[in-house]
């Protein structure tokens, strides 16, 4: 033996002490998973193994093309791993059937869908429930989720959408839980955790974080566009929502469309091996996104064998829809371009996900159709439904307290949303029943019974032009009906209505469609036919409230100016009448605050509260000065900052107390405030804590979410609220991507909302 290769196998056998060392022991049962996936695989083919790597869509739902014709078939040959878009439980048996009782190796399949904001008993659109900032209410509404959807035969939830962004013409924005790492990673762990609990129960089901990663800082904001960032602010302000729910222990994850440092996410290694699983320690399964494969082809990446082995060799293990997977591993195996290791291990973490969701068990888990008759859509969940859309809402105007609104008189309740089962939802609302949902006017009627009169007017149609609206509204719902009269006669009715009113109460804003998947935008205001609307509505002076429906961040410049009320209630999903109701007459005060800036104007976007300050900040409180970073035309200043909303009460914080000005390493601090109720009203604050890092080896925002916390008072109460913050609230990852907290002096900021805030500082030695 030569000295080289003595050093190779001394590195070895260091390496593999080493490996011995960090290993965890496998547990019992975990040892009885390996030797059954190990007895399972050793019988299968390698068609077989490459068949359960395939996901195809059967097309029950529109999310793209289907792509399988003959899928009994392709089960019965080993061809499928899972099935996704299939809806019913009685359907989803039968093909289990067909799986384990007709396919060599009797392997069960999974069965997937987007159950992104509840299932039958939809919830408020994900950015509206990030605005709850309650993480118990985030996790309750994932558990009914999955309650609903294992009642309907469902195993496996694409969800949760954790793409941060910043930019409100991205479709998608409604899908995720806004701008801020911080409270990203905190809901993405509720969500994995709502869903999949331990695991175990014939309720406990696959959640799937998506999708990774970066797709929410599309260029422009135009879907599937290209991303493109620096390392420093992927690490800081884009990823830590992805780890924290695999730190949740979530069972897979989905590659994202878009380019990540010029390689397709799906394509890359550095993303898929790299960081996921040797930085942090993924254990369960990657699937692409719907065509993900193939669509390397179009990114430029080369043929489909060529971009179905760059996505095995990535680090990528499910095939949704593609089928390069099943077309093409074998051929790139007998050309040595993949191997078969890299197959095994694929297939390996899909038999060990069906495992552990208790699949070899018993096939049929998730498939008792008496489960779903008392399970789905009950009582008690449309309660808990109604519950979180009140508190995901958004006060942002009351001037006057012209809220909450008084159970008598006449009110108007005029705009296209006012009585529109159609668009309550809001996006990916897969299971929704759509004659089910409540709308504004029935949400009156039920909370107001003959104590008061409604009298309604359309008002207008979503926007002027048909063959536009057509683009943006009945895609997936087909039961909008557009109003055929003109915008002026529309307009007139309305006013004829109004007149005879006490107050206006004006439904109007985005459609359910507006928003979602390949819906964005490059105008972020209400359609100019809805706005003139409103224009004539204030003009007749009376009280007008607006209640504002939408799944991004709007400008709304000369709402705020001209409209005395606004609530935004994003799509508040099936209880949406009577959660409105709820906030308009005062009987739940609102409590929801923003997880994304809202902008003056488009032209402000990428607007966010944790931007950095630059060498030549604006002076606090000017509009403009030349030579200062800012516009001509339109301060800095958002309309609406990260974290703001109002209640019908006020609060007041004192001073912050500190227990200590200096926190030296491995210690803590305490922040602490006394918030007081100073209104006349119960209600809900979040307590919000910021820091900012004064000085750093990379330079730092000007402010930074640290932790947050929901507190009920009474009228006239006051409590002491402490934050602790330790060194680890502290860290970043550096210019090395080192996790690190820097000595020196920071800021702390506890407050209202990102913009009004109490402030102290410390220092960390
Ligand atoms: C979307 C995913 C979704 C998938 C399956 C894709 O078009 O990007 O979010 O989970 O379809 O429906």
């Amino acid at each position: 033996m030569n000295r080289a290769n003595i050093l190779v196998v001394f590195l070895t056998i260091l390496a593999l002490n080493t490996s011995a060392q960090t290993k965890k022991p496998v547990s019992a049962e975990e040892a009885k998973m390996n030797t059954f996936i190990n007895n399972l695989l050793a019988k299968m083919t390698v068609d077989e193994k490459i068949g359960q790597l395939n996901l195809p869509s059967s097309g029950d739902i529109t999310t793209g093309q289907a792509n399988s014709s003959d899928i009994a078939k392709k089960i019965k040959d080993g061809q499928v791993g899972g099935l996704f878009n299939i809806k019913g439980v009685e359907k989803i048996k039968a093909v289990q059937k067909v799986a384990v009782e007709n396919s060599r190796m009797k392997i069960p399949l999974l069965f997937g869908m987007d159950v992104i904001h509840g299932y039958n008993t939809v919830f408020p659109i994900p950015l509206g429930m990030s605005c709850t900032w309650d993480m118990a209410a985030v996790q309750k509404s994932a558990r009914v989720a999955a309650i609903e959807a294992s009642a309907s035969g469902i195993n496996w939830t694409f969800s949760p959408m954790v793409d941060i962004s910043r930019d409100p013409r991205w479709g998608r924005i409604s899908e995720g839980s806004g701008e801020d790492a911080y409270l990203g990673s905190q809901i993405a762990k509720a969500m994995v955790r709502g869903y999949q609990g331990k695991l175990q129960a014939n309720n406990e089901i696959l959640a799937c974080v998506k999708h990774y990663a970066l797709y929410g800082a599309a260029e422009g904001g135009r879907d599937y566009n290209t991303t493109d960032m620096s390392k420093v602010r992927m690490y800081n302000e884009y990823l830590p929502p992805y780890k924290a729910a695999v730190d949740a222990g979530a069972a897979s994850i989905m590659a994202s469309f878009n380019e990540v440092d010029g390689i397709p996410a799906t394509g890359s290694k550095w993303l898929m091996t790299e960081v996921l699983r040797n930085q942090w320690g993924f254990k369960g399964f990657v699937v692409t996104d719907y065509t993900g494969i193939p669509e390397m082809i179009a990114h430029g990446m080369g043929d489909l064998q060529t971009v179905s082995a760059l996505a095995l060799n990535a680090g990528v293990d499910m095939d949704m829809v593609g089928e390069g997977f099943l077309g093409t591993l074998k051929k790139s195996l007998s050309e040595k371009k993949v191997t078969l290791q890299q197959i095994d291990n694929a297939c390996r973490l899909i038999l060990q996900a069906k495992y552990k969701l208790g699949l070899f068990a018993d096939p049929y888990k998730f498939c008792d159709a008496q489960r779903a008759e008392k399970e789905v859509f009950s009582p008690e969940n449309r309660q808990i439904a109604r519950e979180v859309s009140a508190e995901s809402f958004v006060l942002l105007k009351n001037d006057n307290n012209i809220l909450p609104l008084k159970k008598t008189g006449t009110i108007a309740l005029i705009g296209p949303l006012a009585d529109n089962t159609a668009n309550m939802y809001g996006t990916w609302s897969v299971a929704a029943l759509f004659d089910k949902s409540v709308t504004v006017l029935q949400g009156l009627k039920n909370a107001l019974g003959n104590d008061a009169k409604i009298l309604t007017a359309h008002g207008s149609n979503f926007l002027a032009d048909s063959a536009m609206e057509h683009r943006y509204v009945n895609i997936h719902n087909p039961t909008y009906v557009r109003d055929p009269r003109s915008e002026a006669d529309l307009i007139k009715e309305a006013l004829k209505v109004a007149e005879k009113s006490d107050v206006i109460v004006a439904t109007i804003g985005e459609g359910s469609e507006f928003t979602g998947e390949s819906s964005s935008v490059t105008d972020i205001q209400i359609p100019e036919t809805q706005k003139n609307l409103l224009k004539a509505l204030a003009k007749t002076g009376k009280p007008i409230v607006l209640v504002l429906f939408t799944g991004r961040p709007l400008a709304l410049k000369w709402e705020n100016e001209n409209i005395p009320a606004i609530l935004n209630v994003w799509f508040p999903g099936s209880e949406a009448g009577n959660s409105i109701a709820d906030v308009l007459f005062g009987n739940v005060n609102p409590s929801g605050k923003l997880s994304t800036t809202f902008p003056q104007n488009v032209g402000q976007v990428p607007l966010y509260y944790a931007h950095k300050n630059t060498g030549r900040p604006l002076a606090d409180g000017k509009w403009f000065e030349k030579f200062r970073s800012n516009y001509l035309d339109v301060s800095n200043d958002p309309l609406f900052p990260f974290g703001y909303g109002l209640s019908y009460t006020s609060f007041s914080y004192s001073d912050i107390k500190l227990s200590s000005n200096t926190l030296t390493k491995g210690k803590s601090i305490t922040a602490s405030v006394t918030l007081t109720n100073t209104g006349k009203y119960d209600g809900k604050e979040v307590v919000q804590l910021y820091t900012r890092d004064l000085v750093g080896s990379i330079t730092r925002p000007v402010k930074e979410l640290k932790g947050f916390q929901k507190i009920s008072l009474k009228a006239g109460e006051s409590k002491q609220i402490s934050f602790t913050i330790s060194e680890n609230d502290l860290k970043f990852y550096n210019s090395d991507l080192k996790f690190v907290a820097e000595p020196g002096d920071f800021k702390l900021f506890i407050g209202t909302n990102s913009r009004d805030v109490k402030e102290t500082s410390f220092t960390l030695k």
